[in-house]
């Protein structure tokens, strides 16, 4: 049934055949198979799992949705998406990991782990600064060698060192004008070179334009030769090699990186098979990790959790008596039980859009058996505003749908921005439920009593919104993204490209250059709508006695953190550094944070170890210590510092 890919094997040397899949969510199935897809478990989005702050719930997704692409018969599975956040408006952005790239590098690092324990090989992609969909096959990104490496060059280079990712794939976009699959400064350089990846490079599909230039520059397998021109490897490289235009060498070093993978991460001696999956349990997976990953941003007057002597909740909108909102484009996974929403637009590619059929509204009537439901689909706004006033609580379940192969605004789609200001005025408990890949806008914030970015939370989040609501698990979930309030906080206000006609090639030059999210929110004193690393609890944490001291040239913190409320709770208490004299790209990076879980009146004191990349400045071709004395910062966001330490002394790498 139709996946992204396959190699054949060599049956007279044991090597086994690549059966590849998308992608980083679960298996997907490919479009043209739309009305025979395969059913599977789906992951909530990369952006979601990255917001749980919490590497074990990457990994254990990882192993998930590793298990069943095993046992669907796939060996290689297109999963690490790790590109930086640092455009809010990239249609991509809820298959990645945020902006920060020590966040970003840990969690997908985690997920890769995860994946490869199940022997499939993973990659991490798209390799690299391929940070928006609007002219991906042709824009060209300029940014210095230093800015890149200290900010999206770090997310892989530590993805890469924490989960070794069988394969890397290069992306569509070029960098300098050079095709990234035929950048020997990416591939050679930067990615072989610098950061001494032992693994192989494969082609995006459709990104490859040459023999020569890519095997030169160190493409080591180009994929699916179909969405490409024509097969530039296979023939092409077998004569190449003959006519002495590309060396022998390089092909055995191709043949070797594959070898190495397919050993190294167990293809060889683990055929591939068909077998039964546990759905029950993949769904589990799934939920637990929409659980940690929702974000409480707003909780005004403790509207949440819903009180259980509610007598009427009015909800409206989002499909939420049917299901949950996925994002679009090869990642998609269509859903165990069918599609909750069928028949919505989209109809080509990078369509459908899937509900996925686990819907909040059933699990919050499952759980709450004596109370009154009713739904209302939102599209008359002036409708709902008259039940919403005969309400105890309105929930409003906004939803906005993203997609590879397209940007979007920042405004929610339709009428949800209108329909939530009119339901709000009818009504002081209502909470906005955001379903979404990405920062969105919230021109309504202050009208509203509540509001929870539950982004697309797959396959189990109905029950894990309907939880959270509830408060049977705290709300633990943090920013890994800047939600800004207004366009013109943007580096760049018009999104590169826009406007222009289709295929005509742009250069995009991000002036925030190594200074993404946050940090280009710091540095230039802006304050966001909500800021990165930002949630709410249903309790409170207090934290206390940070110390930093360099031991064996190494930076090392600790701290207290204690659950101060009276309800069990988990944090996540983060670490930013800072030179105290000096500026690097911005004021503070983000240097390590622990996701903790204490019962009411508990504490526990947190040591981290800071990465020395993280107290350095990248020269271009390696990172240089920067000189002591550092301020090393703790803080509930990156905007919410509680305690500030000096510290110095010789560090080392
Ligand atoms: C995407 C990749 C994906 C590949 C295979 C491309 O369009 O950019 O992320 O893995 O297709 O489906």
């Amino acid at each position: 049934m139709g996946s992204a890919g396959y190699v054949p094997g060599i049956p007279r040397l044991g090597i086994p055949a690549q059966w590849v899949t998308d992608a980083g969510m679960g298996v997907a199935t490919q479009r043209d198979s739309v009305d025979t897809y395969r059913e599977r478990t789906a992951l909530p989005a990369g952006i979601a799992v990255a917001a749980t702050f919490n590497p074990d719930i990457a990994r254990a997704g990882g192993a998930m949705i590793g298990s069943e692409s095993y046992a669907s018969g796939f060996n290689v599975l297109l999963g690490g998406g790790v590109d930086l956040l640092r455009e809010p408006r990239n249609g991509r952005n809820f298959e990645y990991a945020g902006e920060d790239p020590l966040l970003a590098g840990t969690i997908v690092g985690a997920s890769v782990q995860g994946i490869q324990s199940q022997g499939v090989i993973s990659t991490v992609k798209h390799w690299a600064l391929n940070d928006q969909e609007t002219g991906r096959h042709i824009y060209s990104t300029d940014m210095d060698d230093a800015a890149a490496h200290m900010s999206d060059f770090l997310a892989f280079e530590l993805a890469i060192e924490k989960g070794k990712p069988g394969s890397v794939m290069c992306s569509y976009n070029r960098v300098r004008s050079l095709y990234a699959c035929e950048s020997d400064y990416l591939l050679n350089k930067v990615l072989k070179g610098q950061f001494k990846y032992p693994g192989y490079v494969m082609s995006d599909w459709g990104a490859v334009y040459s023999t020569e230039r890519a095997a030169l520059a160190g493409l080591d397998q180009q994929s699916a030769g179909v969405f490409d021109d024509q097969p530039w490897f296979g023939k092409p490289l077998k004569l190449a090699i003959q006519n002495h235009k590309v060396p022998q060498s390089r092909l055995d070093d191709m043949a070797r990186r594959i070898l190495r993978s397919i050993f190294a991460v167990g293809l060889y001696d683990r055929p591939i098979t068909d077998a039964k999956i546990d759905f029950d349990a993949s769904k589990k997976v799934a939920q637990a990790a929409a659980e940690e990953s929702i974000v409480l941003l707003k909780n005004k007057n403790n509207v949440l959790p819903i009180a259980r002597t509610a007598k009427r909740i009015l909800i409206v909108g989002g499909h939420a008596d049917r299901g949950v909102i996925s994002g679009g484009g090869s990642s998609t996974v269509f859903p165990v039980g069918g599609i909750a929403v069928p028949g919505l637009d989209v109809k080509g590619w990078y369509g459908p859009i899937v509900y996925l059929p686990s819907s909040p509204m059933a699990a919050l009537m499952g759980r709450l058996p004596q109370t009154p439901f009713k739904y209302l689909d939102g599209n008359d706004a002036a409708a709902a505003a008259k039940e919403a006033a005969k309400a105890d609580v309105v929930l409003v379940f906004a939803t906005q749908w993203s997609t590879e192969d397209a940007d979007h605004t920042m405004n929610l789609d339709g009428n949800q921005d209108e329909l939530i200001r009119t339901v709000a005025a009818a009504n002081p408990n209502t909470v906005v439920v955001v379903e979404s890949g990405n920062p969105i806008f919230m021109p309504w914030a202050d009208q509203v009593a509540g509001i929870v970015e539950a982004w697309f939370p797959g396959s189990g989040g109905g029950d894990a919104i309907a939880r959270v609501l509830l408060g049977e698990v705290d709300a633990s979930g943090r920013l890994p993204a800047t939600f800004p309030a207004s366009l013109d906080q943007f580096p760049q206000q018009q999104l590169p490209g826009s406007g222009l006609k289709d295929g005509t090639p742009f250069v995009i030059n991000y002036p925030e250059g190594a200074a993404v999210g946050y940090k280009w929110f710091d540095k230039k004193n802006l304050k966001p709508l909500f800021p990165f690393g930002y949630g709410l609890s249903y309790t409170q944490f207090a934290y206390s006695d940070l110390g930093a001291a360099m031991n064996d040239g190494k930076l090392t913190v600790h701290f207290t953190v204690k659950n101060v409320g009276n309800r069990d709770g988990k944090d996540a208490p983060q670490i930013y550094v800072s030179p105290k004299n000096g500026s690097w790209e911005a004021p503070k990076r983000l240097a390590g944070w622990s996701k903790v879980s204490l019962a009411s009146g508990a504490s526990t004191t947190v040591t981290l170890i800071v990465d020395p990349r993280l107290l350095s400045v990248h020269d271009g071709s390696q990172w240089k210590l920067s000189n002591g004395p550092f301020v090393v910062s703790l803080g509930a966001s990156s905007a919410d510092i509680k305690q500030n330490v000096e510290v110095s002394g010789t560090l080392s790498r």
